[in-house]
């Protein structure tokens, strides 16, 4: 059998920050009854598609998905067992923002069958999450972590950073506060400015490169001080704790993708499709796939591995690469090639984007 996992987007948020692009919108008297009853119906078609699969992970991201009313969140995940077969570990993990936490919020999570929460906190000081446009306070964000930590053994917290005039002293700061919590996982993001977002209108800049770089290796050193690793370029964990259904992702394993915001990778009689709401799906061909298996294979810590990389999308790795290129960045430092794998370095991880952009030989 597969490993499958699972998507669940929730396109709803209480207010929309200036920073981001996400596909999500703000709506008062939204029937969550009515899209609850379509997504157990999608997931019944996606399941009617192909029946050698095991489900290893159920991700509710957004958007807002801790918005959806706990009972919606059991329905789903209770028509997600009834389904599949189930991984005995199954990883069940929901994006929560603590604008939306309540008394029981939590605690009622928890007993919907969330086992992994990840909290959007973004800063660690009240003029930042201002500025960010947050609706929670540094007090109220404690208070949020505070509970996920009572409610949860396995959790996370995302934070920004490369924010304008962000020095290494706040950031250190910051980054403290946040390993002294005891959360086993931390998504760090560098600040993008997304067209078409508040920010973008406003001309706001991120921090320049530079400092960007030096947040970016500070952030390294003072989390595995820590005792968290860095398993992706912005997400750290303490071991075992890694998120498995993004590293699922990372390394190309099948996963479907519910609601409007949603998108699938399944297989269908042998072929691999790009499945997309509503009930949508297009083959994809073997460059598309090796391509995209590049660009996510070299985020993740551990790389490529280049025989996987050949069964996945049909193409042999050295066909696909620009040996020159790649033989070039070993030699800069940003890559290491070794017979089985193909993996970016630290400074590697910096320039991601420019190193797949000249690698791939389409
Ligand atoms: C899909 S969002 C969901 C989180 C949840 N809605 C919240 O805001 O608390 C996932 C994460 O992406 C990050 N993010 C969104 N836009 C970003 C941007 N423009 N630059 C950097 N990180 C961003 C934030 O850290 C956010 O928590
Ligand atoms: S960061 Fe989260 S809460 Fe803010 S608009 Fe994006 S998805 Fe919604």
């Amino acid at each position: 059998m597969q490993r499958l996992g699972i998507y669940i987007h929730w396109p709803y948020c209480k207010s929309k920050c200036p920073y981001c692009d996400f596909f999500s919108r703000v709506q008062k008297n939204v029937d969550q009854k009515e899209i609850i009853k379509g997504y157990l119906a999608d997931l019944e078609y996606y399941r009617s598609l192909n029946d050698d699969y095991k489900v290893e992970s159920i991700f509710f991201g957004g958007g807002t998905p801790s918005l959806i009313e706990p009972r919606y969140i059991a329905a789903i995940i209770n028509q997600i067992t009834s389904l599949w077969s189930c991984s005995d570990s199954l990883e069940i993990s929901l994006e929560a923002n603590p604008n939306t936490n309540h008394n029981n919020l939590f605690s009622d999570l928890k007993s919907a069958g969330i086992n992994r929460l990840s909290l959007g906190v973004q800063a660690l000081n009240d003029d930042d999450l201002k500025f960010l446009g947050r609706t929670h306070s540094l007090s109220e964000a404690l208070l949020s972590i505070d509970s996920v930590l009572h409610n949860f053994d396995n959790h996370s917290i995302d934070l920004i950073y490369a924010r304008p005039d962000q020095d290494r002293q706040s950031w250190q700061k910051e980054l403290s506060m946040a390993c002294s919590f005891g959360v086993k996982h931390l998504s760090l993001y560098q600040l993008t400015i997304e067209e078409n977002t508040v920010f973008a209108r406003k001309g706001i800049k991120s921090a320049d490169d530079e400092t960007s770089r030096n947040l970016y290796s500070m952030s390294e050193e003072i989390l595995s001080e820590h005792g968290y690793s860095r398993y992706e370029v912005s997400n750290y964990a303490q071991s075992g704790f890694e998120c498995r259904h993004n590293l699922g992702y990372w390394r190309g394993y099948d996963y479907v993708g519910i609601g409007n915001g949603g998108i699938g990778r399944l297989h269908i009689g042998g072929k691999l499709y790009n499945t997309f709401y509503p009930r949508q799906q297009e083959l994809i061909t073997p460059k598309e796939r090796a391509e995209e298996l590049l660009i996510m294979g070299l985020r993740v810590r551990e790389g490529i591995n280049k025989s996987c990389f050949s069964s996945q999308c049909g193409i042999n790795f050295a066909n696909i690469i620009n040996l020159q290129k790649m033989h070039q960045f070993c030699q800069q430092g940003l890559l290491i090639n070794t017979p089985t794998n193909l993996t970016a370095t630290a400074s590697g991880n910096l320039v991601l984007n420019y190193l797949i952009e000249q690698l791939i030989n389409l």
